[in-house]
């Protein structure tokens, strides 16, 4: 496991042409933390206490045939209209052009139904036919019943184009071996 930087534009991407999965969702919305229970690193991917931290793309290499991409969130509302344009535009120029990209996770909170944002997100990816996996984060604040219920109600909407919809927790690992098996389906090569 290995960090292989930060970007805050495209040419500051890497190049390497590893196949690469990208973590998107809103701000706190648990992206950081997630990627962090998947590799089994605390702090690897820095967990902000305060929304809207993540304000570059950053990049970990997973062994020698992945790479994982923290996304910085959208929706926090106490950030300059000018700041969020250019998170925007950050956001919509890897997800353009980015050759490498073999799947999007897409969190929203099991919690809250989809947000504005959730909703602009799903539309993009479906307009670019880019496959992703919607993961509802922090399963372990619902009970089995709410959780159930949630991926039922996330299948039929937002994430009725999505190749699945998995609970996760990055607190319990709910979910973690199930969104791997996912990562590594999409990432395999010859895909
Ligand atoms: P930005 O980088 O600001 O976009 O946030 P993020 O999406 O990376 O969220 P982050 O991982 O920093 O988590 C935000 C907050 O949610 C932190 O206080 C985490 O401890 C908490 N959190 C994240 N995942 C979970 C989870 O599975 N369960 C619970 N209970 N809390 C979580
Ligand atoms: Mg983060």
């Amino acid at each position: 496991m290995a960090f292989l930087g930060s970007a805050a534009s495209p040419e500051q991407f890497p190049t390497g042409g590893l196949p690469e999965v990208a973590f998107l969702g809103r701000s706190n919305v648990g992206k950081s933390s997630l990627l962090n229970a998947l590799v089994g690193v605390k702090n690897l991917a820095r967990v902000s206490a305060q929304p809207g931290r993540t304000r570059l793309v950053n990049f970990f290499r997973v062994g020698s045939d992945l790479v994982l991409a923290d996304l910085p969130g959208y929706g926090y509302a106490k950030v300059p209209e000018s700041m969020r344009r250019g998170w925007e535009k950050l956001v919509t120029s890897y997800l353009d052009r980015r050759g490498a990209l073999a799947l999007c996770v897409f969190l929203v909170d099991a919690r809250h139904p989809p947000t504005e944002g959730d909703e602009t997100l799903r539309a993009y990816l479906d307009h670019q036919a880019l496959p992703y996996v919607l993961a509802a984060t922090k399963v372990d604040k619902l009970g089995r019943g709410a959780v159930s219920q949630c991926r039922e109600g996330l299948a039929r909407g937002l994430g009725r184009k999505a190749t699945s919809v998995v609970p996760v927790s990055s607190v319990t690992r709910t979910g973690i071996d199930e969104l791997w098996r996912t990562i590594r389906a999409a990432a395999a090569p010859g895909r």
